[in-house]
C-alpha cells in the first residue's frame, strides 16, 4: 500500500478539518485511512453491512463487481477453473503461487495422510438426531476438532498453523460425507488414499461397503469446479466472521466453525439449498409469473433465491462457469427434460428479461446453478451448503493465516451509534 495523497473531512458545525491519508492497493479503489479519525475528531464512522468499509488489507482475492472480475492471487477464475485442480487452487490460495509438480505432489501427499478423523469423533455423531440439518452437525463436529488436535493449536507458530490447515482441508470432506451417511442411516465410508481429493469425496458420499462405486469423470470435474468457484471470495460475511473470531487468538478449528455457522444463512451459503426449495415451491413453469410478481412486491418478503449479489452488479463470473458445467452435467446424465431443471432454465430466462431485475442488476449468481448441478450429482438438498463449506474452507484458512501474520492485526472491535435510553436510575420493583 502506498500513501499517495489525502482527503480532508470538514465538520461544518465546528469548522474543524481533518486530513485523512488515502491508501492505494495494487488494483481496485483507493481507501481513506480513518484510523486516526476518532482520536482527531472524537467521531466514529457509521457503515452497517460494511458497504463502504475495507476491514483489512489482503493479497488473496480481488473482485471487480462492475466488470465481473474475480482473481485468486492475480489469476482469473476462468483460467483456474479450466486449467487447475482444486488442490492446485488450494495451494495457490494458501501459498500465493501455483505449485510446480513436486510441490503439488508433496501437498497432495500431506493432505492425503490426514483424511481420516480420530475414531472417537464418530461417537459425536450418535449424539445428533438423524434428521438434524447437516450444517448443524458440521458446526458441532468441526468445532469438536480442537478437542482432538491439541498439538497444532498455537496460533503464533507457523508450523502449527500449517498443520491445522492440512488437517482442516483433509478432514472437512470426510466430515461432510459422514454427515450425509449419518442422516441416511448408512455406514461411514473410510477415505481411500489412492483416489484424488474429489474422487475420494464422491466415494465417501456415494460408496457403500457392499457395492463397487464407479467414478464418472464429468461429475468429478463438475464437483471440482464447484469447489474451485467457491474456494474464496475476499471479505464476504463468513470470511469476515472467521477473521473476527481469529482476531482474539481463538484456535483455527473454532474460527472455521464460526465461518460455517455464518455461511449457513440463506443470504450467503444457504442460497444454493434455498434455490432448490424455491424451485420446488414454484413447482411448475405456469407459476413463474406469480413468483416473479411476489419477488417484486415490497410487501412480500419473497426473494428470487440465487439472484443478486452484494458485489457483482453486471454478472457473476462464477455463475457463467457454473452455467456451463450445469449444461455439461445435464447432458451427461440425460437430464435436460427433468421438470425442475426445465423450470430453472425458464425462470432464468424470464428474470433476465424482466425490467425490475434488469434495473436492479439482479443476475443469477453462482448458487442458482450450483444447486442444480449438486442435485444432478445425487447430493441431497440439505447437504448443499455443507459442500459450499467444503470448498470455502481453504479461503477461510488463507484469510485466517494472513490475518495472524499481519503486523497491523488487532482484535476486531467495531463501535456503534448508540440509540438506547440515556442514563437513568433503577427504581425499586414495588414502584415500577
Ligand atoms: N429477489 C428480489 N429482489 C431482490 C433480490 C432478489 N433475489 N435481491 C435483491 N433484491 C432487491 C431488494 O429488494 C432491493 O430492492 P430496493 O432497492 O427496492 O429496496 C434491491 O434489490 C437491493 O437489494 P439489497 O438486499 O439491498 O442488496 P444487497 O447487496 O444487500 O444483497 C443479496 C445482496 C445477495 C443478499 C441479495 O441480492 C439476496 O438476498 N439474494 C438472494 C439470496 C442469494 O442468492 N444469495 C447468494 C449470494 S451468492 C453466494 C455467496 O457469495 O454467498
Amino acid at each position: 500500500m502506498t500513501d499517495s495523497h489525502s482527503v480532508t473531512l470538514t465538520n461544518k458545525t465546528t469548522e474543524k478539518s481533518f486530513d485523512m491519508p488515502v491508501l492505494s492497493g495494487t488494483i481496485g479503489p483507493d481507501v481513506v485511512d480513518i484510523r486516526t479519525l476518532q482520536a482527531q475528531s472524537g467521531m466514529f464512522t457509521y457503515d452497517p453491512g460494511f458497504i463502504s468499509t475495507a476491514s483489512c488489507s489482503s493479497s488473496i482475492t480481488y473482485i471487480d463487481g462492475d466488470e465481473g472480475v474475480l482473481l485468486y492471487r492475480g489469476y482469473p477464475i476462468e483460467q483456474l477453473a479450466e486449467q487447475c485442480t482444486f488442490l492446485e487452487v488450494c495451494y495457490l490460495l494458501l501459498n500465493g503461487e501455483l505449485p510446480d509438480k513436486k510441490q503439488l505432489d508433496s501437498f497432495t501427499r500431506n493432505i492425503t495422510m490426514h483424511t481420516m478423523v480420530h475414531d472417537q469423533l464418530t461417537n459425536f455423531f450418535k449424539g445428533f438426531r438423524r434428521d438434524a440439518h447437516p450444517m448443524a452437525v458440521m458446526v458441532g463436529i468441526v468445532g469438536a476438532l480442537s478437542a482432538f488436535y491439541h498439538d497444532s493449536l498455537d496460533v503464533k507458530s507457523k508450523h502449527d498453523r500449517d498443520l491445522s490447515a492440512l488437517r482442516l482441508l483433509a478432514k472437512v470432506p470426510t466430515i461432510v460425507a459422514m454427515c450425509h451417511k449419518y442422516s441416511s442411516g448408512l455406514p461411514f465410508m473410510y477415505p481411500k488414499n489412492k483416489l484424488t481429493y474429489v474422487e475420494n469425496f464422491m466415494w465417501m458420499m456415494h460408496g457403500t461397503p457392499c457395492e463397487d462405486y464407479q467414478q464418472n469423470s464429468v461429475l468429478v470435474r463438475a464437483l471440482e469446479r464447484i469447489l474451485i468457484l467457491h474456494a474464496d471470495h475476499e471479505q464476504n460475511a463468513s470470511t469476515s466472521t472467521v477473521r473476527l473470531a481469529g482476531s482474539s487468538g481463538a484456535n483455527p478449528f473454532a474460527c472455521i466453525t464460526a465461518g460455517i455457522a455464518c455461511l449457513w444463512g440463506a443470504a450467503h451459503g444457504g442460497a444454493n439449498e434455498a434455490v432448490l426449495k424455491m424451485l420446488e415451491q414454484i413447482g411448475d413453469v405456469s407459476q413463474i409469473d406469480t413468483y416473479i410478481k411476489r419477488a417484486k412486491d415490497k410487501n412480500d418478503n419473497f426473494r428470487l433465491m440465487g439472484f443478486g449479489h452484494r458485489v457483482y452488479k453486471n454478472y457473476d463470473p462464477r455463475a457463467k462457469l457454473m452455467r456451463e458445467t450445469c449444461h455439461e452435467v445435464l447432458t451427461e446424465l440425460g437430464l435436460h427434460d427433468d421438470k425442475l431443471f426445465k423450470l430453472a432454465l425458464e425462470l432464468e430466462r424470464i428474470a433476465l428479461e424482466d425490467e425490475y431485475f434488469v434495473a436492479k442488476k439482479l443476475y443469477p449468481n453462482v448458487d442458482f446453478y450450483s444447486g442444480i448441478v449438486l442435485r444432478a450429482l445425487g447430493i441431497p438438498t440439505n447437504m448443499f451448503t455443507a459442500i459450499f463449506a467444503m470448498g470455502r474452507t481453504v479461503g477461510w484458512i488463507a484469510h485466517w493465516d494472513e490475518m495472524i501474520s499481519d503486523p497491523e492485526q488487532k482484535i476486531g472491535r467495531p463501535r456503534q451509534l448508540y440509540k438506547g435510553a440515556v442514563k437513568r436510575n433503577v427504581t425499586p420493583i414495588s414502584t415500577r
